[in-house]
């Protein structure tokens, strides 16, 4: 899988004319295409080769049905065969639900990612895992499979909501804590109020380099790959609690959270350094949206997490960090820590 970082046109237009004669498919995210197909056909000769498949970028949009539909489109246009390509432009639900499509239709044809938002180019659309939720459950049914292209172009960034920007930062502040010190300041630096496109693809390229190395060493999510699950087990917790409370919350926020619960759990457990647990915090308080928790709040949360996927043996499962940059998966913490945690962050 290759990355593309230059040329968007160019090689949107290339990879469209390889692709010809086989047929060449795109999925497309509805507001992306309302906002953008005129431009991208009147800059992209190709584009009018391709047949094109708008879908809403709603989580119910990652399902089964979604997929069926989709399929029976490649099949209806009769010239989807093995060899056709299918370009998945969106966000994660576009990248996750067309990988998915793309890697099961006659056992697998390639497909191209365009990601649109920040999440998707940094997470998403890398590392090879596509799937659709299923029995209420999410990403229960899936693959994993590369794209055979992935194309990342900033200028998407510019009609993207504010909400959906700080989605994705939260998990280039993860990458930040995995990695280093140097990549970790420099993604506090990116200006969230008024995004530079030159600064921040500095820092994309960084976040994906580390998705692609951890997604290569660990295909399977077994070992090192876990590391970027570093704030998803709070993140997850807090999310599950927000939504029964008819309060959701978006993944970032709560991943947002998660990290600093997370990181105080490192304090406890690994020495981590106070000022960087500071930092966070006080940077999540003042950018994400807060969650009003109280004591009696916690079973339930709690409850949540000894749900989680990721647990062993029915026991939590945590990555947690021993100084910025050297983290360690698969830990555990006991209810006392966790509990402290919670009320210290809320
Ligand atoms: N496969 C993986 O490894 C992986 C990793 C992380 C997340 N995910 C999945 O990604 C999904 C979330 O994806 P997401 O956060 O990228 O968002 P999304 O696809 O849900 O899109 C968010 C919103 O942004 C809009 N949008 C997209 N691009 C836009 C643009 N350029 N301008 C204006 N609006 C735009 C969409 O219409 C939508 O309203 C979840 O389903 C999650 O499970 C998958």
């Amino acid at each position: 899988m290759r990355i593309l970082y230059s040329d968007f046109r160019k090689n949107l237009n290339d990879i469209i004319d390889q692709y010809a004669d086989n047929g060449v498919f795109i999925i497309i995210d509805k507001t992306v295409h309302s906002l953008m197909a005129a431009e991208l056909a009147d800059k992209i000769a190709s584009w009018r080769k391709c047949a094109v498949f708008p879908v809403e970028a709603v989580e119910s949009s990652k399902s089964i049905d979604s997929a069926i539909k989709i399929w029976q489109w490649l099949e209806e246009n009769g010239r989807a065969n093995r060899k056709s390509l299918i370009i998945n432009i969106g966000g994660g639900v576009v990248t996750d639900l067309g990988g998915f499509a793309a890697s099961t239709f006659k056992r697998g044809c390639s497909f191209v990612n365009v990601p649109t938002t920040l999440l998707a180019m940094v997470d998403a659309a890398i590392g090879g895992k596509t799937g659709v939720n299923f029995c209420g459950l999410k990403n229960e049914i899936g693959t994993f499979a590369d794209p055979y292209r992935v194309l990342i172009n900033t200028d998407f960034l510019t009609t993207l909501p504010v909400a959906d920007i700080y989605d994705g930062y939260a998990e280039m502040l993860k990458y930040g804590f995995i990695s280093d010190k140097s990549l970790l300041d420099d993604t506090y630096c990116v200006d969230l109020q008024n995004i530079n496109c030159c600064d921040i693809i500095r820092v994309i390229k960084e976040d994906i380099k580390i998705k692609q190395h951890l997604a290569r060493v660990d295909r399977y999510d077994t070992n090192e790959r876990r590391a970027l699950n570093f704030g998803h087990t709070f993140a997850h917790a807090l999310e599950a609690f927000c939504a029964a409370q008819k309060h959701p919350l978006t993944h970032g926020t709560a991943v947002a959270w998660g990290m600093v619960c997370e990181l105080y759990l490192s304090v406890l457990q690994f020495g981590f350094p106070k000022d960087e647990l500071s930092r966070l915090h006080y940077f999540v308080k003042d950018n994400y949206k807060h969650i009003p928790l109280s004591c009696s709040d916690f079973d339930k949360i709690y409850g949540f997490m000894t749900r989680d996927k990721k647990n062993i043996s029915n026991v939590v499962n945590f990555t947690l960090l021993r100084d910025v940059g050297v983290f360690l998966c698969n830990q555990s913490a006991s209810k006392t820590d966790i509990y402290e945690a919670l009320e210290y962050v809320f």
